[in-house]
């Protein structure tokens, strides 16, 4: 599939632009060149007579008319309100207020400092379909890069065993070119076993779609997760899935094997057992 991979927005004023997004969205400079800053939010900023370069001077000698619309940036956050607040303290003008919108995402708009339009976005009743994901190939180089990110390795212990994630068939929610969520699964003689499970954006359903194409398979799950995870145990439960084993001492042990296992987690617990959960209803 093709991928959008940056969106380029050209600006009159570079350093007015990149505080804005940088302050009003806690984006990063992944790229700084004279005319052109680019934001790890998937941004890039460009002075518009830079792109005389390859659009040619004319083009980028006209300016772009001050509320003419072309294009908006749409952003998913958790809460819209403060992030409004601050893109309107630095710099922007305010649309239209945070409101619930036909669609079912809640949001509100506000205008950069060159006009482009900017929707802050709390996703609402649309959940995540299982349609809406795609398979991921063992090593799929994004994979090992999520992976990377939310544990710092892409090598899991688990019940005495080394397991390399990142080498693992799976199914992702990939947006804007990057994985928002991914499931990872070993399938056994006997039963296939959840490996990793990670939603970037919590409350979508991103998490109870993933377990759906791990079970469409029709085969038994199982899940494993450690004893300070209250969040994935009710998270689990309240898709279909129950305690059959708690593993006393297991993560202890794995931490013979993995110096790098933390000793606590969730709200400073310590990390000792794992808990095993199985799918209700299926033998
Ligand atoms: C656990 C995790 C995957 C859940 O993903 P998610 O996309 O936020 O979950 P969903 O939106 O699909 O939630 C599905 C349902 O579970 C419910 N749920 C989620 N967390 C819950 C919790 N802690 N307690 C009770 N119910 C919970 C949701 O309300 C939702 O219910 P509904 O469908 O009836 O509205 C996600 O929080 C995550 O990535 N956690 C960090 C990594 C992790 O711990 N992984 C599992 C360890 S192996």
């Amino acid at each position: 599939m093709t991928r959008l991979d940056l969106v380029i927005l050209f600006v009159e004023d570079l350093e007015r632009a990149a505080r804005f997004y940088r302050e009003g969205l806690g984006w990063r400079a992944r790229v700084e060149a004279p005319r052109y800053i680019e934001l790890d939010g998937g941004v890039g900023l460009m002075v518009r007579e830079a792109a005389a370069a390859f659009a040619g001077p004319e083009r980028a000698a006209r300016p772009f008319p001050q509320g003419t619309l072309r294009a908006e940036l749409y952003l998913a956050v958790k809460e819209a309100g403060p992030v409004l607040a601050r893109l309107e303290a630095m710099g922007g003008v305010s649309v239209s207020p945070l409101a619930l919108r036909p669609w079912g995402d809640t949001v509100g708009y506000v205008a950069d400092p060159d006009g482009h339009l900017v929707a802050v976005a709390e996703r609402g009743a649309v959940k995540v379909r299982p349609e809406d994901l795609e398979p991921v190939a063992p090593g799929d180089p994004r994979a090992a890069a999520l992976l990377q990110a939310r544990w710092g390795k892409t090598e899991i212990v688990l019940d005495g065993r080394r397991v390399d994630a990142a080498a693992l068939p799976g199914f992702a929610l990939v947006e804007a070119g990057a994985l928002v969520g991914l499931v990872t699964y070993q399938d056994h003689d006997d039963v296939r076993e959840v490996i990793t499970l990670d939603a970037l954006d919590a409350g979508r359903g991103i998490g109870r779609a993933l377990m759906a194409k791990v079970e469409a398979a029709g085969r038994p799950v199982r899940v494993v997760t450690t004893n300070d995870n209250l969040p994935a145990l009710g998270f689990y439960q309240r898709v279909g899935y129950r305690v059959v084993a708690v593993r006393v001492g297991a993560v202890d042990r794995s931490r013979a094997l993995d110096r790098r296992i933390p000793t606590h987690g969730h709200g400073g617990l310590p990390i000792t057992d794992e808990w095993v959960l199985e799918r209700v209803g299926v033998q």
